[in-house]
């Protein structure tokens, strides 16, 4: 009897297993991008959604049963990797315009903007701040196959002091909501990290100094002190995430660092003591240096208040020389576009800023996949074509490394080993 029933459970558990799903990508180019190296008439084979070979096709065999799929003229890259979005946000919906719709119509549009962001090769985002769990109900339908999407890292609430850039400050006091990132004090932030961590963000994000878009501060202020930065990011690494900590300002970006994030959003004001700490602590720098040009030429019609056009002023063309000063000094850096402040889809037009302020265009594809691997903690998964790595693939026309502009027409995208787009 017991044996019997012993046999069943052994024989239940023995599921057959699936015959492996195997696509074959070959392709005119394949660019290494750990060393820049270019490779002629390569062969990724992916299986079950990873990488199982990538190399020269004369040298790496296509399985047995493998699907093959030929980008004849195309150079393949790893799929692109944006460490700052907004899924949820739209930048022509600035100053109160967001209020004219209900709550969940921004994850509506989060749907709309995660379809955008694929298409445009970026297969792995990091959303760093929503509101109501947008990203993690986005993350959810894209897992499950109900929308097409990014990799999602989601941060859930940013959290931030009272009144400060990650708050709702433009309202009268009748109006006054709370907002659920706001924690003031070691304690209520070591609370709020492990709040987020139980509802489903995997990094932390807070906002260490005033901002451009929010009502009432300056961009150059500190806004949490030294002790409450040290107990939010020990409470995140403690758990496990990682931390991304916005910050303009010289004084915030400083205490941050010396806190231990990992990554610093924006770095607009930072300055040579920034550079060494960052070297220091192996902290990246993470700088949206293409939204200046967006902000500055249609902030106005897109409904943005004056008060925050003026910080754009004062931050747009410091950020782009500090950019350019502090990869010359040797800060690593990642590629994040704060999209949902410009329109998502366009991420990749940061690459030729990133070029026209310093970097080769090899430096600034890394930015997008390796640095931006290793800065999530996910190195051996996302940001590279080799063996190990999910099945995360776009192809272009035209050489990425003589011309950065052609990652701005992604002619076919493969995430997890599955043609999301084929736009040849
Ligand atoms: N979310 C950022 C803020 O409000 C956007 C800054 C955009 N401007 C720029 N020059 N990068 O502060």
């Amino acid at each position: 009897m017991f044996l019997r029933g012993f046999l069943a459970l052994c024989l239940a558990g023995a599921a057959i297993p699936a015959a492996a799903d195997t696509l074959a990508v070959t392709a005119a180019r394949m660019l290494d991008v750990e060393t820049g190296r270019v490779i002629d008439n390569p062969r990724i084979v992916i299986t079950d959604g990873r990488i199982t070979a990538a190399g020269p096709a004369a040298t790496t065999p296509a399985p047995a049963g493998a699907r093959g799929l030929d980008l004849a003229g195309l150079t393949l890259l790893p799929g692109l990797i944006d460490m700052h979005v907004h899924l949820s946000s739209d930048p022509r919906l600035g100053g109160d315009r967001a209020l004219r719709f209900v709550r969940s119509f921004q994850a509506v549009m989060g749907v709309a903007h995660a379809k955008v962001t694929i298409e445009a090769g970026f297969t792995t985002v990091r959303n760093v701040g929503s509101d109501g769990f947008d990203d993690l109900a986005l993350k959810q339908g894209i897992e499950n196959g109900y929308i097409p999407g990014p990799r999602i890292v989601p941060a859930t609430y940013a959290i931030g002091a009272t009144g400060g850039h990650c708050d709702t400050n433009q309202y009268p006091a009748e109006f006054e909501f709370a907002r659920p990132g706001i924690a003031d004090g070691p304690d209520a932030i070591r609370s709020k990290v492990r709040e987020l961590h139980r509802r489903g963000a995997e990094v932390i994000k807070f906002c260490a100094t005033g901002g451009v878009f929010s009502a009432g501060t300056s961009v150059g202020a500190q806004q949490y002190t030294q002790a409450e930065m040290d107990a939010l990011v020990a409470e995140a690494h403690m758990l496990g995430m990682k931390v991304a900590a916005h910050a303009h300002g010289t004084s915030g970006i400083n205490t941050a660092l010396r806190a231990g994030v990992d990554t610093i959003e924006h770095a607009s004001f930072a300055d040579a003591t920034s550079f060494e700490l960052a070297k220091k602590s192996g902290a990246w720098f993470s700088m949206d240096i293409y939204d200046d040009d967006y902000i500055l030429a249609e902030g106005a019609r897109n409904g943005v208040p004056e008060e925050n056009l003026a910080k754009e002023r004062e931050v747009g063309l410091k950020q782009r020389q500090n950019f350019q000063a502090a990869h010359k000094a040797g800060v690593k850096m990642v590629f994040g576009t704060d999209a949902g402040v410009y329109p998502h889809g366009d991420n990749a037009l940061q690459f030729a800023k990133l070029v026209e302020w310093g970097m080769t265009p090899l430096q600034a594809i890394q930015t997008a996949t390796v640095n931006a691997g290793q800065a999530l903690g996910k190195a051996g998964d996302v940001g590279s074509l080799s063996p190990g790595h999910f099945g995360d693939i776009i192809a272009v026309a035209g050489d990425p490394l003589g011309d950065v502009t052609v990652l701005r027409k992604i002619a076919v995208v493969i995430k997890d080993g599955q043609i999301v787009k084929d736009a040849r």
